[in-house]
């Protein structure tokens, strides 16, 4: 595991955005070679869409040969509702980048059959080859995804109903009324997200650091579903000094000290400018 500790949200989200910018590049992305990447929502990941974005529209970076699953989506929010992850994903991320809209694959949380939706979105996956790069986000109660405390870490992509602690995170999105945020979620599974190659999994904030010290200091527990990767060969935490409050003092400067071997990964940063 490699946990990179930045002094702030800023630059925790530079620093994701930069390990994305250059796993694409150096993949080497191009007709029938896709790049595959697992993508999250939340107030967290937005830094790092915005960053994304100044690289595209730099010309250092390009989607056109990326293909994207979203990890989650509502069960009965209309699509074009400004809360469900559709809107999210197009407004923060997608319509400002070159990705082609059918490699952009969102769950549909009003399908009329949901498992089987789930079924085929497990399955697009396998065709495209794959998740090459999961970024992922986690709540206060240590769920990844919308795999919530309980949840089988061996899970796939299912429907799940939503945790309180959940419904009150996210109450914020939907005028701070709970009985607005929907109750049931698609989600892909924990055995979903530990089948990709890599996992990267934003987490900053004091709110977030309960749930840090649980995924990385204390045994693998399907209670705080983050936990289950530290089984996974490649994961990366990211995060921010306020995230780490609840580790151990040792973990901590253990990691501080290896920064500048995890600061070669995004120095230099790649430029698609570059290598055409
Ligand atoms: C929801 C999503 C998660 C996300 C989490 C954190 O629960 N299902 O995928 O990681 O919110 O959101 P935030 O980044 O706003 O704290």
């Amino acid at each position: 595991m490699r946990l990179v500790i930045l002094d702030d949200y800023n630059l925790a989200s530079e620093w994701a955005a930069k390990y994305i910018c250059n796993c694409i590049i150096q993949f080497k992305p191009s007709q029938g070679r896709y790049f595959t990447l697992g993508l999250p929502t939340g107030s967290t990941p937005l830094g790092c869409y915005k960053k994304l974005i100044e690289y595209h529209k730099n010309g250092d970076l390009s989607f056109k040969y990326v293909k994207t699953f979203n990890m989650d989506e509502y069960v009965g929010l209309p699509r074009n509702h400004p809360e469900s992850y559709h809107s999210y994903m197009w407004n923060n991320f997608f319509k400002h980048i070159d990705i082609d809209p059918n490699n952009a694959h969102i769950l549909d949380g009003n399908a009329p059959d949901l498992q089987a939706e789930c079924d085929a979105f497990e399955k697009k996956i396998e065709e495209a080859g794959g998740i090459d790069l999961f970024v992922g986000g986690i709540g206060p109660d240590g769920h990844i995804a919308f795999n919530e405390p309980g949840s089988s870490l061996a899970s796939r992509t299912r429907l799940k109903t939503l945790a309180m602690d959940t419904i009150l995170a996210n109450a914020k999105y939907f005028d701070g009324d709970l009985s607005k945020v929907p109750t049931m979620a698609l989600t892909v599974g924990v055995g979903t997200v530990m089948d990709a190659r890599e996992v990267m999994i934003l987490i900053t904030g004091a709110h977030k650091a309960f749930a840090l010290y649980k995924a990385i200091e204390e045994g693998v527990n399907h209670m705080w579903t983050v936990s289950a990767f530290q089984q996974h060969p490649r994961t990366i935490f990211v995060c921010d000094e306020d995230a780490t409050l609840e580790l151990r003092v040792k973990t901590v400067k253990y990691f501080k000290g290896l920064m500048h071997v995890h600061n070669k990964l995004v120095d230099p940063l790649y430029s698609m400018k570059e290598e055409n």
